[in-house]
Protein backbone atom coordinates (compact mmCIF):
# COMPACT_ATOMS: atom_id res chain seq x y z
CA UNK A 1 0.00 0.00 0.00
CA UNK A 2 1.29 3.30 -0.65
CA UNK A 3 1.42 6.42 1.77
CA UNK A 4 -1.21 8.34 0.20
CA UNK A 5 -3.46 5.07 0.15
CA UNK A 6 -2.72 4.65 4.22
CA UNK A 7 -3.16 8.01 4.67
CA UNK A 8 -6.95 7.92 2.60
CA UNK A 9 -7.51 4.85 5.02
CA UNK A 10 -6.30 6.76 8.28
CA UNK A 11 -8.77 9.36 7.10
CA UNK A 12 -11.42 6.74 6.81
CA UNK A 13 -10.67 5.57 9.65
CA UNK A 14 -10.56 8.11 12.11
CA UNK A 15 -13.85 9.68 10.69
CA UNK A 16 -16.21 6.94 11.18
CA UNK A 17 -19.24 8.98 9.63
CA UNK A 18 -19.47 9.52 5.98
CA UNK A 19 -16.55 11.61 4.82
CA UNK A 20 -16.88 13.74 1.06
CA UNK A 21 -14.22 13.67 -1.60
CA UNK A 22 -13.92 17.34 -0.61
CA UNK A 23 -12.86 16.81 2.76
CA UNK A 24 -10.12 14.04 1.90
CA UNK A 25 -8.19 15.87 -1.28
CA UNK A 26 -8.45 18.99 1.07
CA UNK A 27 -6.67 17.19 4.07
CA UNK A 28 -4.58 15.02 1.71
CA UNK A 29 -3.62 17.64 -1.12
CA UNK A 30 -5.11 15.54 -4.13
CA UNK A 31 -7.22 15.85 -6.55
CA UNK A 32 -10.51 14.32 -6.01
CA UNK A 33 -10.28 11.84 -8.73
CA UNK A 34 -6.93 10.62 -7.33
CA UNK A 35 -8.94 9.77 -4.05
CA UNK A 36 -10.93 8.11 -6.09
CA UNK A 37 -8.17 5.76 -7.63
CA UNK A 38 -6.84 5.08 -3.40
CA UNK A 39 -10.65 4.15 -2.61
CA UNK A 40 -10.64 1.92 -5.17
CA UNK A 41 -7.57 0.54 -4.54
CA UNK A 42 -7.96 -0.04 -0.93
CA UNK A 43 -11.41 -1.78 -2.44
CA UNK A 44 -9.46 -4.05 -4.50
CA UNK A 45 -7.33 -4.91 -0.92
CA UNK A 46 -10.28 -5.83 0.30
CA UNK A 47 -11.93 -2.87 2.34
CA UNK A 48 -15.93 -2.38 2.16
CA UNK A 49 -16.46 1.12 1.07
CA UNK A 50 -19.46 3.07 0.54
CA UNK A 51 -19.26 5.94 -1.88
CA UNK A 52 -22.72 7.54 -1.48
CA UNK A 53 -23.50 11.29 -4.22
CA UNK A 54 -23.49 13.91 -2.04
CA UNK A 55 -22.26 12.64 1.19
CA UNK A 56 -19.52 10.84 0.36
CA UNK A 57 -16.91 7.75 1.73
CA UNK A 58 -17.72 5.67 4.51
CA UNK A 59 -15.20 2.25 5.45
CA UNK A 60 -18.08 -0.43 6.26
CA UNK A 61 -15.61 -3.11 7.46
CA UNK A 62 -11.98 -4.26 6.85
CA UNK A 63 -10.59 -7.62 5.27
CA UNK A 64 -10.35 -10.59 7.22
CA UNK A 65 -6.23 -10.53 5.66
CA UNK A 66 -3.45 -10.09 7.66
CA UNK A 67 -2.25 -7.36 5.92
CA UNK A 68 0.97 -5.69 6.53
CA UNK A 69 -0.58 -2.12 7.15
CA UNK A 70 -3.08 -3.58 9.66
CA UNK A 71 -0.86 -5.67 11.14
CA UNK A 72 1.91 -2.99 12.10
CA UNK A 73 0.18 0.34 11.90
CA UNK A 74 0.99 1.75 15.81
CA UNK A 75 2.53 -1.07 16.66
CA UNK A 76 4.64 -1.20 19.83
CA UNK A 77 7.54 -3.23 18.44
CA UNK A 78 11.17 -2.09 17.56
CA UNK A 79 12.05 -5.07 15.93
CA UNK A 80 9.32 -7.80 15.01
CA UNK A 81 7.34 -6.67 11.70
CA UNK A 82 9.18 -3.97 11.39
CA UNK A 83 8.97 -5.15 7.63
CA UNK A 84 6.39 -7.80 6.68
CA UNK A 85 5.96 -9.52 3.10
CA UNK A 86 2.22 -10.36 2.49
CA UNK A 87 0.76 -13.03 -0.08
CA UNK A 88 -2.21 -14.74 -0.28
CA UNK A 89 -0.35 -18.15 -1.68
CA UNK A 90 3.37 -18.90 -1.06
CA UNK A 91 4.61 -22.83 -1.14
CA UNK A 92 6.03 -22.02 2.34
CA UNK A 93 6.41 -18.89 3.99
CA UNK A 94 9.65 -20.80 5.50
CA UNK A 95 11.27 -20.84 2.36
CA UNK A 96 10.69 -16.82 1.78
CA UNK A 97 12.06 -15.94 5.04
CA UNK A 98 15.68 -17.76 4.07
CA UNK A 99 15.46 -16.88 0.86
CA UNK A 100 14.95 -13.02 2.83
CA UNK A 101 17.54 -13.90 5.20
CA UNK A 102 20.11 -14.67 2.94
CA UNK A 103 19.62 -10.89 1.27
CA UNK A 104 20.37 -9.50 4.56
CA UNK A 105 16.88 -8.76 5.25
CA UNK A 106 16.91 -7.32 9.15
CA UNK A 107 15.79 -9.84 11.76
CA UNK A 108 12.15 -9.09 13.32
CA UNK A 109 11.25 -9.24 9.09
CA UNK A 110 8.28 -11.28 9.06
CA UNK A 111 6.66 -13.00 5.93
CA UNK A 112 2.74 -13.75 6.26
CA UNK A 113 0.54 -15.74 3.87
CA UNK A 114 -2.81 -16.38 3.80
CA UNK A 115 -2.39 -19.82 2.74
CA UNK A 116 0.93 -22.06 1.49
CA UNK A 117 0.87 -24.76 -0.96
CA UNK A 118 3.83 -27.00 0.73
CA UNK A 119 3.66 -25.96 4.39
CA UNK A 120 5.88 -27.88 6.60
CA UNK A 121 5.82 -29.00 10.24
CA UNK A 122 8.91 -30.61 12.26
CA UNK A 123 9.99 -34.14 11.01
CA UNK A 124 9.14 -33.42 7.94
CA UNK A 125 5.65 -33.65 8.23
CA UNK A 126 3.05 -31.44 5.85
CA UNK A 127 1.28 -28.88 7.72
CA UNK A 128 -2.35 -27.66 6.91
CA UNK A 129 -3.22 -25.18 6.06
CA UNK A 130 -6.99 -23.10 5.31
CA UNK A 131 -6.92 -19.59 3.27
CA UNK A 132 -7.77 -16.68 5.47
CA UNK A 133 -8.68 -19.09 8.57
CA UNK A 134 -5.20 -19.35 10.17
CA UNK A 135 -2.46 -18.01 10.92
CA UNK A 136 1.09 -18.62 9.05
CA UNK A 137 3.83 -16.99 9.26
CA UNK A 138 7.77 -16.63 9.96
CA UNK A 139 10.06 -14.58 11.25
CA UNK A 140 14.00 -13.79 10.73
CA UNK A 141 16.36 -13.67 13.81
CA UNK A 142 20.04 -13.00 14.07
CA UNK A 143 20.86 -14.04 17.58
CA UNK A 144 24.54 -14.04 18.53
CA UNK A 145 24.51 -17.70 19.83
CA UNK A 146 26.08 -20.92 19.49
CA UNK A 147 23.74 -23.16 17.80
CA UNK A 148 23.35 -25.67 20.66
CA UNK A 149 21.60 -22.43 22.04
CA UNK A 150 18.59 -22.25 18.62
CA UNK A 151 16.51 -25.00 20.62
CA UNK A 152 15.49 -22.59 22.97
CA UNK A 153 13.53 -20.48 20.10
CA UNK A 154 11.16 -22.97 19.70
CA UNK A 155 10.05 -22.52 23.70
CA UNK A 156 10.64 -18.96 23.52
CA UNK A 157 7.66 -18.71 20.68
CA UNK A 158 5.57 -21.63 22.15
CA UNK A 159 6.28 -19.15 25.44
CA UNK A 160 4.57 -16.16 23.03
CA UNK A 161 1.70 -18.17 21.48
CA UNK A 162 0.24 -19.24 24.59
CA UNK A 163 0.44 -15.72 26.22
CA UNK A 164 -0.99 -13.96 22.94
CA UNK A 165 -3.91 -16.47 22.90
CA UNK A 166 -4.93 -16.10 26.34
CA UNK A 167 -4.38 -11.98 26.23
CA UNK A 168 -6.85 -11.82 23.13
CA UNK A 169 -9.55 -15.12 23.66
CA UNK A 170 -8.91 -15.73 27.19
CA UNK A 171 -8.38 -19.51 26.24
CA UNK A 172 -5.41 -20.81 28.18
CA UNK A 173 -3.83 -23.38 25.91
CA UNK A 174 -0.86 -26.15 27.40
CA UNK A 175 2.39 -26.83 25.88
CA UNK A 176 3.52 -30.04 25.53
CA UNK A 177 7.20 -30.59 24.68
CA UNK A 178 9.09 -29.87 22.36
CA UNK A 179 6.72 -26.96 20.54
CA UNK A 180 2.86 -27.95 20.43
CA UNK A 181 0.49 -25.56 21.57
CA UNK A 182 -2.70 -27.83 22.71
CA UNK A 183 -6.05 -27.14 23.54
CA UNK A 184 -8.63 -29.73 25.24
CA UNK A 185 -5.60 -32.60 24.17
CA UNK A 186 -5.94 -31.54 20.90
CA UNK A 187 -3.23 -29.34 18.55
CA UNK A 188 -3.94 -25.91 18.12
CA UNK A 189 -0.60 -24.30 16.72
CA UNK A 190 2.96 -25.34 16.02
CA UNK A 191 6.32 -23.79 15.80
CA UNK A 192 9.09 -24.97 13.48
CA UNK A 193 12.35 -23.58 14.33
CA UNK A 194 14.95 -23.85 11.44
CA UNK A 195 18.83 -22.70 11.58
CA UNK A 196 21.34 -21.27 8.93
CA UNK A 197 24.95 -22.27 11.11
CA UNK A 198 28.08 -23.00 11.18
CA UNK A 199 30.06 -25.20 13.99
CA UNK A 200 30.37 -22.10 16.55
CA UNK A 201 28.00 -19.64 15.04
CA UNK A 202 24.03 -19.20 14.08
CA UNK A 203 23.96 -16.83 10.89
CA UNK A 204 20.21 -16.95 11.16
CA UNK A 205 17.41 -18.09 12.87
CA UNK A 206 13.53 -19.19 11.32
CA UNK A 207 10.76 -19.44 13.11
CA UNK A 208 7.39 -20.21 11.46
CA UNK A 209 4.41 -20.55 13.40
CA UNK A 210 1.03 -22.02 12.46
CA UNK A 211 -2.12 -21.37 14.68
CA UNK A 212 -5.65 -22.85 13.47
CA UNK A 213 -7.68 -19.58 14.48
CA UNK A 214 -11.03 -20.15 12.74
CA UNK A 215 -11.11 -23.03 11.21
CA UNK A 216 -14.47 -24.67 11.07
CA UNK A 217 -14.89 -28.91 11.52
CA UNK A 218 -14.86 -29.75 8.32
CA UNK A 219 -11.60 -27.54 7.99
CA UNK A 220 -9.50 -29.79 10.69
CA UNK A 221 -7.57 -32.53 10.18
CA UNK A 222 -8.05 -35.01 13.45
CA UNK A 223 -6.76 -34.63 15.67
CA UNK A 224 -6.36 -30.75 15.51
CA UNK A 225 -8.50 -28.12 16.92
CA UNK A 226 -9.34 -24.44 16.13
CA UNK A 227 -10.05 -20.99 18.60
CA UNK A 228 -13.23 -21.10 16.69
CA UNK A 229 -13.73 -25.04 17.41
CA UNK A 230 -13.49 -24.32 21.26
CA UNK A 231 -15.22 -21.05 21.82
CA UNK A 232 -17.49 -20.96 18.96
CA UNK A 233 -16.66 -17.44 17.93
CA UNK A 234 -14.64 -15.70 15.41
CA UNK A 235 -11.27 -14.33 16.63
CA UNK A 236 -9.54 -11.49 14.85
CA UNK A 237 -6.53 -12.88 13.65
CA UNK A 238 -4.90 -9.14 13.32
CA UNK A 239 -5.34 -8.79 17.06
CA UNK A 240 -3.94 -12.44 18.13
CA UNK A 241 -0.79 -11.78 15.48
CA UNK A 242 0.12 -8.32 16.83
CA UNK A 243 -0.31 -9.33 20.48
CA UNK A 244 2.13 -12.63 19.30
CA UNK A 245 4.79 -9.78 17.26
CA UNK A 246 5.09 -7.89 20.45
CA UNK A 247 4.97 -11.05 23.08
CA UNK A 248 7.85 -12.66 20.90
CA UNK A 249 9.38 -9.18 20.93
CA UNK A 250 9.73 -8.79 24.39
CA UNK A 251 10.57 -12.49 25.01
CA UNK A 252 13.53 -12.11 22.36
CA UNK A 253 14.77 -8.95 23.88
CA UNK A 254 14.86 -10.83 27.37
CA UNK A 255 16.48 -13.60 26.07
CA UNK A 256 19.70 -11.50 25.12
CA UNK A 257 19.82 -9.39 28.55
CA UNK A 258 19.34 -12.15 30.38
CA UNK A 259 19.33 -15.23 29.24
CA UNK A 260 16.70 -18.06 28.94
CA UNK A 261 15.93 -18.52 32.91
CA UNK A 262 12.54 -16.79 32.39
CA UNK A 263 11.33 -18.11 28.96
CA UNK A 264 12.13 -21.57 30.93
CA UNK A 265 10.23 -20.71 34.47
CA UNK A 266 7.51 -19.64 32.16
CA UNK A 267 7.47 -22.50 29.41
CA UNK A 268 7.41 -25.15 32.71
CA UNK A 269 4.40 -22.90 34.24
CA UNK A 270 2.08 -23.75 30.70
CA UNK A 271 3.56 -27.60 30.17
CA UNK A 272 1.58 -30.17 30.61
CA UNK A 273 4.96 -32.62 30.01
CA UNK A 274 7.07 -32.52 33.01
CA UNK A 275 5.81 -34.65 35.74
CA UNK A 276 4.17 -37.14 33.31
CA UNK A 277 5.44 -40.60 32.13
CA UNK A 278 5.81 -39.99 28.47
CA UNK A 279 6.80 -42.44 25.18
CA UNK A 280 9.79 -40.64 22.82
CA UNK A 281 10.09 -41.78 19.53
CA UNK A 282 12.76 -41.05 17.43
CA UNK A 283 14.59 -42.04 14.51
CA UNK A 284 15.34 -45.64 15.31
CA UNK A 285 15.03 -45.74 19.11
CA UNK A 286 12.13 -45.74 21.59
CA UNK A 287 12.32 -44.52 25.03
CA UNK A 288 9.72 -44.40 28.12
CA UNK A 289 10.68 -42.73 31.24
CA UNK A 290 9.37 -39.39 33.61
CA UNK A 291 9.53 -35.94 31.60
CA UNK A 292 11.32 -34.71 34.53
CA UNK A 293 12.68 -31.05 33.23
CA UNK A 294 14.15 -29.46 30.85
CA UNK A 295 17.44 -27.85 31.12
CA UNK A 296 18.77 -24.56 30.27
CA UNK A 297 19.24 -25.26 26.34
CA UNK A 298 14.89 -26.59 25.96
CA UNK A 299 15.90 -30.35 26.53
CA UNK A 300 14.17 -32.33 28.04
CA UNK A 301 15.21 -34.31 30.68
CA UNK A 302 14.01 -37.78 30.67
CA UNK A 303 14.10 -39.50 34.01
CA UNK A 304 14.05 -43.70 32.77
CA UNK A 305 13.53 -46.68 34.45
CA UNK A 306 17.01 -47.47 35.26
CA UNK A 307 16.73 -44.03 37.48
CA UNK A 308 19.00 -42.75 34.85
CA UNK A 309 18.60 -38.88 33.49
CA UNK A 310 19.00 -38.85 29.29
CA UNK A 311 18.94 -35.25 27.78
CA UNK A 312 16.25 -35.10 24.64
CA UNK A 313 16.92 -32.82 22.32
CA UNK A 314 14.47 -34.44 19.68
CA UNK A 315 11.47 -36.87 18.36
CA UNK A 316 8.22 -37.21 19.00
CA UNK A 317 6.33 -37.64 22.17
CA UNK A 318 3.02 -38.97 23.39
CA UNK A 319 1.83 -39.31 27.20
CA UNK A 320 1.75 -42.71 28.90
CA UNK A 321 -1.45 -42.02 30.41
C1 LIG B 1 4.69 -28.43 13.60
O1 LIG B 1 3.84 -28.47 14.48
O2 LIG B 1 5.16 -29.48 13.13
C2 LIG B 1 5.17 -27.10 13.10
C3 LIG B 1 4.21 -26.46 12.14
C4 LIG B 1 4.69 -25.14 11.61
C5 LIG B 1 3.78 -24.58 10.54
C6 LIG B 1 4.16 -23.18 10.16
S1 LIG B 1 2.94 -22.37 9.18
C7 LIG B 1 4.03 -21.07 8.85
C8 LIG B 1 5.39 -21.70 8.60
N1 LIG B 1 5.53 -22.13 7.23
C9 LIG B 1 5.69 -23.45 7.12
O3 LIG B 1 5.86 -24.07 6.05
N2 LIG B 1 5.63 -24.02 8.33
C10 LIG B 1 5.46 -23.03 9.38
Amino acid sequence: MDKITEKVLFFLKKNPGYVSGEQMSHYLSISRSAIWKHIQELRDSGYTIEAIPHLGYRLLKLPDKLLPYELTHNLATKLMGKKVYYFETVTSTMDIAHNLAKQNEPEGTVVVAESQTKARGRLKRKWFCWRYKGIYFSFILRPQIHPNEAFIFNLLSSVAVVEAIKEITDIQTELKWPNDIILNGKKLAGILTEIEAEMEKVHFIIIGIGINVNNNSQQLIEPAISLYEYKKEIIDRLDLMRSLLIKIEEYYLLFKQKGAGFILDRWRMYTSTLGRMVKIIQDKRVLIGLAQDVDEEGNLLLRKETGLIERINAGDLFYCR
